[in-house]
């Protein structure tokens, strides 16, 4: 079988094998202040990968999806693959906030809205926000520069005002349902990111990963802390190892990550996906 490489991102690797579809295969490569470290992680892959799937499930009655299959993967893909359609991306990234944090917070600290939207005055970082709001930004290459905040107007006219309203309600629809799910076991959904893509039929779905710890902001409730910045219980640990190395300027290459720094990260990643899921991680 002939496998194409599409696209290497710095955590995921795009393939195609088939017309119309694509294998997203997930490594187990972590990603700190934008720089991959050379240490994997073992399995962070594939807790990803199952934990996307699982949310996919839950929200499919919301918005239709890009999955064909997990199990019709290579070999080597096992459990860390999923055939996808293949579909045209939109280029804006759909995030939904729930909860004050990252770049929501600077953009509120600074002009009180996020995106254009208006949000009352007096909240904290960390503060639970009184409406979820649509926060999309720009779809950026790393190597061109960061995302950029959109108000909703520019996203009206870069796409047009139907597929813009779309991809709003679609959004925030999606987050209300994710955000209620998390919070019956004690998750706090701060903020995700969503893509979406086209169909060749034009049908628009949802694609990429959805709901892991790279692409969303969870909070353990009983972490919660209004007020400071919050604790991603499992991301935030090996940034705050690199960052307390005090010996790393942040730029490439980074440093080897010591063996029990990975497995403490590695116990953090299925805890996270065991208490979302309920299931347990073998
Ligand atoms: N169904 C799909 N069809 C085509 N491209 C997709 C699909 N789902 C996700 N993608 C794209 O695959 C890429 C995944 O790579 P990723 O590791 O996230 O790197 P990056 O976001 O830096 O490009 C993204 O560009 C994403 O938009
Ligand atoms: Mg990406």
């Amino acid at each position: 079988m002939l496998v194409e490489l599409l696209h290497q991102g710095k955590v995921r690797d795009v393939y195609s094998d088939r017309p119309g579809e694509v294998i997203l295969v997930a490594s187990d490569r972590v990603s700190v202040y934008d720089v991959v470290l050379p240490t994997p992680v073992p399995d962070k892959g594939k807790l990803l990968t199952a934990l996307s799937l699982w949310w996919f499930d839950q929200l499919a009655d919301v918005t239709p999806n890009h999955v064909i299959s997990a199990d019709d993967v290579p070999d080597e893909g096992a459990g860390r693959a999923v055939r996808c359609r293949q579909v045209d991306i939109v280029q804006v990234e759909c995030i939904a906030r729930g909860y004050l944090a990252g770049l929501g917070w600077d953009s509120y600290r600074e002009t009180g809205r996020i995106s254009g939207v208006r949000i009352p005055p007096g909240l904290v970082e960390g503060d639970r926000l009184p409406e979820h709001v649509f926060t999309p930004t720009t779809k950026t290459a790393p190597e061109d520069g960061h995302d950029e905040p959109m108000i909703f107007d520019e996203v009206a006219s870069e796409v047009g005002s139907e597929l813009a309203d779309a991809l709003r309600s679609k959004t925030l629809a999606l987050f209300a349902k994710a955000s209620e799910i998390s919070a019956q076991r004690d998750v706090l959904l701060a903020d995700t990111k969503f893509e979406f893509g086209t169909t060749p039929d034009g049908d628009l779905v949802l694609a990429d990963e959805i709901l892991t710890s790279d692409s969303s902001r969870f909070w353990r409730v009983e972490d919660w802390k209004p007020g400071q910045r919050q604790i991603s219980f499992d991301k935030q640990y090996v940034r705050d190892w690199a960052r307390d190395l005090g010996t790393w300027d942040k730029t490439p290459p980074g440093p080897e990550i010591p063996e029990d720094v990975v497995a403490e990260t590695r116990r953090r990643y299925v805890s996270m996906y065991e208490r979302i899921t309920g299931l347990r991680w073998e």
